[in-house]
């Protein structure tokens, strides 16, 4: 089972790139950077890891990442998360990234958003990985500050598939960023917003998102399960929801295993991802076999949580259909 799903073809449509920081190359770019640590060795970093909810993980993923200075570190950052993913056999990303965190410190949108394209267009070249980049907005910034980011961003809309929102959720509620989903989508961009696991208010949230921005996809959206007609709609709309089973374990001890059976028997479009492996200490593979450890799950629902991911993906159609013909094959 470890060597199938290692071996596996699989799709990332939850990664956030700077949750791909690993502590050994925020000291390599504190340094080229000369940026002064408050921690002296990686060690100290991991150590520093004791996440328990969302705003203490927060905390130190915005710290860290004012390491990130010039197009060459966010290229860097990118092509070694690519690197990372090939070894995972992951044929296919949607990462996002966060252009809030880096503008709000004096670092352009240009700078970021060269060096990612350019490591996306290596890795298709030298890896075979074919990506499609996610703008993120930080739900805990003013909407206005979202509208004057996707406003940005339209001069790279070839290079840039969807939108999302994340951050601290608690009394950022989907409704905030009404206006801004809106236009989004006129521009043609595909919508997720993160419904992050256990928050206030989150059922309330989840319908958010269905009624008020009606969204392609949902990020997490664990708690949709404490409502069932939530549940059904999100089937009858055959909306994905990726589920980062480590990620949860930080916030609720536990990998999700129950929860995630209990989308799949719903025949919801639940599928796996790794959220911010650099953090985390566990990426796509690594989140399938612990969730394998934490409950029984047959090869065919393993298959079943992988295809959801290429299903649900905003690949075009032709490629999406390549991708599954080659699962079947594997399987095979
Ligand atoms: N939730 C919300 N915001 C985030 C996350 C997350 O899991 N990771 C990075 N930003
Ligand atoms: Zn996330």
């Amino acid at each position: 089972m470890q060597d199938f799903i290692r071996d596996m073809p699989k799709a990332e449509l939850h990664v956030h790139l700077e949750g791909t920081l690993e502590p050994e190359h925020i000291f390599a770019l504190a340094e080229r950077n000369q940026i002064e640590m408050e921690y002296k060795t990686p060690e100290e970093v991991i150590a520093a890891y004791n996440f328990h909810d969302l705003p203490s993980f927060l905390a130190i993923y915005y710290a860290a990442m004012g390491v990130l200075q010039t197009e060459e570190d966010f290229f860097e950052l990118t092509y070694h998360y690519f690197l990372r993913a090939h070894e995972d056999n992951i044929v296919y990303v949607e990462p996002f990234f966060d252009p809030q965190g880096h503008t709000s410190r004096g670092v352009s949108f240009a700078t970021v958003i060269n060096g990612i394209h350019r490591a996306q267009v290596a890795a298709r070249e030298k890896l075979g990985i074919e990506s499609n980049l996610i703008m993120c907005f930080l739900r805990d910034a003013s909407a206005e500050s979202a509208m004057q980011h996707l406003h940005m961003s339209l001069a790279y809309r070839d290079w840039i598939i969807g939108v999302g929102l994340d951050s601290d959720e608690k009394d950022n509620p989907p409704s905030k960023f009404r206006e801004v989903f809106a236009l989004a989508r006129q521009e043609g961009y595909k919508l997720t917003m993160h419904c992050d696991v256990n928050q206030v208010d989150i059922v309330d949230h989840i319908w958010q998102c269905l009624d008020d921005i009606e969204v392609d996809r949902i990020d997490h959206g664990i708690n949709s399960l404490e409502d069932e007609k939530l549940c059904q709609e999100i089937a009858s709309r055959g909306l994905g929801l990726t589920v980062c089973p480590v990620s949860n374990r930080f916030v609720v001890q536990s990998l999700t295993s129950q929860e995630i059976k209990a989308m799949l028997a719903r025949r919801m479009k639940v599928s796996i991802h790794s959220d911010d492996p650099g953090y985390f200490r566990a990426y796509l593979t690594d989140n399938y076999l612990a969730l394998i450890e934490e409950a029984e799950f047959s090869r065919a629902e393993i298959m079943q949580l992988n295809r959801h991911a290429f299903e649900t993906s905003w690949a075009e159609d032709e490629q999406k259909q390549r991708y599954l013909e080659q699962l079947q094959q594997y399987s095979s």
